[in-house]
């Protein structure tokens, strides 16, 4: 309902600004000779990543402002708002594919630089799309990263969580599916929610029946952390159980609130790489901070995570594309795709009409009311305690931080939960055994051909029994004919 409304009204934004374009044709909004144009900016001013964009996208067009004595206005416009009434320069930030879309289609009509904030842009909508300029780069790497941790606890199935309706879910589940099939892995259990929580007791219950407790979660934030608080009512932020986040959540855990972050102790995520230790970060940290708590009090936390990077260095990118006075869009275009940086979120250069994909990724582990960090893994080279010149890379992950995995076990969850009576190990017995002194499936029922069971004799369910009573542990199981012809 709530996505569709926005489509709605995005749609009627894109008819009434096509129109307002060919009746205005470029508005003169000001006569000032430092006044550069006007810049649009689509945010969803009621989600974190919308409020710390628009904050970031502000304070680049005053740096801007301050560097060249040039300005710009910024005109922000909710992604579920009004439409513009003034011809633009450019516009940034459209966050969702269905926004890209709709967003693009207009853009290349009326040559208006598109630039993208969204997950990830395919090559076809880029060449489909020439004023589509994609400015976030490409995380499907994350995937290889949770691959290799994977290799590494030596677990072989995991189940993966992901939103029904996330049009970028298809590419990372088939890039996670990719990297795990080369580490002798496997996705064996796709879990979509629908958008409304309220419907996914199903699907949840169906995550604690089966025996593989290892999960790969890709939501958004808000349904996240509807997921953990359920998760963790179910008695499944516990022992044994391990829980793998990667972005947009991993990134966003530290803006979450210590009741929130209570229910996801444990987990262990992948998330983008922000320079941190860089003095121009470190400067627009502290600036940031302060300004966005101005803005929106009534966020818990205040810190940039890299969506407010990204859209700072992308307003900073049009900023400087449009410095020259009375330049066409298609040569604002042209210097977008020319810029050549280092940004607060790393390298802005593009290829393609796409930023260059992202290669170092954190991994992090939530404990407390925040999360320690654990390391970094590196495309092409590993995992490493730290990044740059002093860092040592290697396939194991044994020269990072110790892991707290949920219930503060310190030892790696197997993967798996052990059968217990109520879950007992499911064993097929094949009924069509060659050798029937080896194996036999005898089938009974009274004299109404009812109540049909099943016994299973011979020497290889012997052997099974008598191994069992070797076991120092208890082992529940149930046998369940199997009509599969298995033998050898
Ligand atoms: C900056 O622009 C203003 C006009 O907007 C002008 O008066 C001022 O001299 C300029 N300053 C510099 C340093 O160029
Ligand atoms: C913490 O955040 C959650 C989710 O955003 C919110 O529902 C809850 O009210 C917050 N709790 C406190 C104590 O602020
Ligand atoms: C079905 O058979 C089992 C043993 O084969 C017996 O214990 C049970 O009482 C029977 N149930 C009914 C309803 O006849």
């Amino acid at each position: 309902m709530d996505k569709f409304t926005a489509l709605l009204s995005l749609i009627a934004f894109v008819l009434v600004f096509k129109q307002r374009l060919r009746v205005n044709g470029i508005t003169d909004t000001t006569k000032d000779d430092h006044f550069m144009g006007i810049l649009g900016a689509i945010v969803d001013t009621s989600s974190r990543i919308g409020k710390e964009e628009s904050v970031a996208m502000q304070m680049a067009v005053e740096d801007f402002f301050k560097k060249s004595n040039h300005s710009l206005v910024l005109n922000i416009r909710n992604s579920k708002g009004e439409p513009w009434q003034a011809a633009l320069a450019a516009i940034l930030g459209p966050q969702t594919w269905e926004e890209v879309s709709l967003v693009a289609e207009i853009g290349t009509q009326s040559h208006i630089p598109i630039v993208s904030l969204a997950d990830a842009t395919s090559k076809w909508e880029t060449e489909l799309w020439t004023f589509l300029v994609q400015a976030s780069p490409n995380q499907l790497k994350q995937m290889e990263a949770i691959a290799a941790m994977i290799q590494f606890w030596e677990w072989h199935q995991v189940t993966i969580i992901y939103e029904e309706k996330d049009f970028s879910a298809t590419a990372v589940i088939s890039y996670l599916s990719n990297a795990l099939k080369e580490v002798g892995a496997e996705i064996s259990h796709y879990v979509a929610l629908p958008s409304l929580a309220s419907s996914w007791s199903e699907h949840l219950e169906g995550l604690k029946i089966r025996q593989n407790r290892v999960f790969v979660v890709h939501l958004s934030l808000p349904l996240a952390i509807e997921l953990f608080e359920k998760a963790k009512r179910m008695k499944m932020m516990e022992k044994d159980c391990v829980w793998l986040i990667t972005d947009p959540f991993a990134s966003l855990v530290l803006s979450l609130n210590a009741s929130t972050i209570s229910s996801m102790q444990g987990i262990v995520g992948v998330k983008s790489y922000i320079p941190k230790n860089e003095p121009h970060f470190r400067d627009f940290h502290d600036k940031f901070c302060q300004r966005f708590s101005l803005e929106y009090p009534e966020e818990d936390n205040h810190e940039p995570s890299i969506f407010a990077a990204q859209a700072y260095d992308a307003a900073r990118t049009v900023a400087f594309a449009m410095r020259e006075k009375k330049q066409g869009r298609q040569q604002i275009l042209s210097n977008i795709l020319q810029s050549d940086f280092h940004g607060l979120s790393g390298k802005v250069q593009f290829t393609d009409q796409t930023i260059s994909p992202a290669h170092t990724f954190q991994i992090i582990n939530v404990m407390g009311e925040s999360y320690i960090e654990l390391g970094f893994w590196s495309d092409g080279l590993g995992f490493s305690q730290s990044i740059g010149e002093i860092a040592i890379f290697s396939s194991s992950m044994n020269g990072l931080g110790q892991v707290f995995w949920p219930g503060r076990a310190r030892d790696t969850p197997k993967g798996w939960s052990p059968p217990t009576s109520a879950n007992p190990l499911k064993i097929g017995v094949p009924t069509r055994a060659t050798f029937k002194q080896y194996l036999k499936v005898e089938v009974q029922q009274d004299y109404l051909g009812n109540n049909i069971s099943f016994s299973y004799k011979g020497l290889a369910i012997d052997l099974f029994t008598a191994t069992l009573q070797e076991l120092p542990f208890d082992l529940p199981y149930k046998f369940f004919p199997s009509m599969e012809h298995l033998m050898l």
